[in-house]
């Protein structure tokens, strides 16, 4: 049973790897590793050894992603990625989309704001009939003001895959820079991100990638490096670069914490392509399969249709189910997801585009099993 590698409570049926993954035994074991060889020579470890193992780190990321390791750099999650050092003025436009994550859109506002800078909302369909429909309603916002266009390769509430490839190119072709945000697309999507070409582009590794939590990345383009700094100016603004960029050195230290999740990342990339013989183009293609099985399941139970196509699937899927019927508690969840949960289930109850409409979004995952989204189906009638 591939579920044997994870530590997850087995009283529990756990449909929400999306919010903040899951993470393998064997992963867990590196980290207490690491964290021990900190602790026995704080000074050696963070002081003298932490560039070169980040460095070495990032170099076995940038192989998983195609990408260059000098653009990467670590940080401790996506939300920290967005990228707030960018500056704007008044009069431009900065573009997301509704089915984009709120805290990442929240960034971009502060940002529009600090400049007196306007973000624009995009109101992509859902149900979603086709990538071209996303496409055309990201366009059709565009203006000679657009300056900066905020993409989710994976949406979060509704689970879809945008066409970030084709939306990069024609962003490109009118000079508009893209950030893309691919929290979820690290171990579900593969990725090319050296020839997606986008201005940056974040992913977190906590979450399809199965490493320990606060492992994100952050890719920026080499010209657009020097305009992007951490959000904590540390050490890197003045250090001496010794051969590294500005922008590595900055985004290297940003005062002192726990790097085992990011030094994990190594660890988390060879163990899950260890858990099945096709490695990680099996995990992703089964991951996928089991999302569209489970969609299926769920949609034949309730009765209602897959509100996407196939292809713009990865490894969750969404479904509508019936509107609220009372209002959200003060953390915003919604009553039907502590009914699933008194049945054993963890899976999220999300409103979109905003309550009383309201949607399940499952998860697939090595260690879940088609058993799981019947439970589900059955608890939900
Ligand atoms: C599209 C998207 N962006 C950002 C995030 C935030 O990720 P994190 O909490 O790791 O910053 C999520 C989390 O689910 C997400 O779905």
């Amino acid at each position: 049973m591939l579920s044997s590698h994870w530590r997850l409570d087995p009283a529990v049926v756990f449909l929400n790897h999306g919010s903040f993954g899951a993470c393998p035994a064997a992963v867990l074991d590196e980290q207490a590793r690491l964290r021990s060889l900190i602790e026995a020579q704080p000074v050696r470890f963070l002081h003298r050894e932490l560039g070169d193992r980040i460095a070495a780190a990032l170099v076995d990321l940038a192989r998983f992603l195609n990408a260059d390791a000098a653009d990467l750099a670590f940080v401790t999650n996506a939300t920290t990625a967005v990228v707030r050092s960018l500056d704007f003025k008044s009069g431009d436009e900065l573009l997301a989309t509704n089915h984009g994550y709120n805290a990442c859109n929240n960034t971009l506002r502060y940002v529009a704001a600090k400049g007196g800078a306007k973000v624009v909302i995009a109101d992509l369909p859902f149900p979603i009939a086709s990538a071209d429909d996303a496409v055309r309603a990201v366009m059709a916002a565009v203006t000679d003001r657009t300056r900066l266009v905020l993409l989710d390769h994976i949406t979060s509430p509704t689970a879809i895959i945008l066409p970030v490839e084709r939306l990069v190119r024609e962003l490109a072709a009118r000079g508009i820079d893209t950030l893309v945000d691919g929290a979820h697309a690290p171990g579900m999507l593969p990725l090319d991100l050296n020839s997606l070409g986008a201005a940056y582009y974040t992913g977190n590794c906590h979450k399809w990638l199965c490493a320990p939590k606060g492992a994100a990345f952050l890719w920026v383009r080499k010209d657009r490096q020097e305009r992007i700094h951490p959000t904590v100016i540390s050490h890197g603004a003045n250090a001496t670069l010794a051969g590294r960029t500005r922008f590595r050195v900055e985004f290297d230290w940003l005062g002192t914490h726990d790097p085992t999740p990011a030094l994990c990342v190594p660890t988390a990339i060879r163990t899950m392509a260890a858990l099945v013989p096709g490695g990680w183009p099996e995990i992703m293609k089964r991951n996928h399969a089991l999302a569209l099985e489970g969609r299926d399941i769920l949609a034949k139970a309730l009765n209602v249709a897959a509100p996407a196509p196939d292809s713009m699937i990865g490894s969750m899927a969404a479904l509508r189910v019936s509107d609220a019927p009372k209002p959200l508690d003060l953390l915003g969840v919604d009553e039907l997801q502590y009914r699933l949960l008194d049945r054993g289930i963890e899976v999220p109850v999300v409103h979109f585009p905003a309550y009383p409409t309201r949607w399940i979004r499952i998860s697939a995952q090595l260690y879940n099993l088609p058993d799981h989204y019947r439970r589900l189906a059955s608890a939900l009638l």
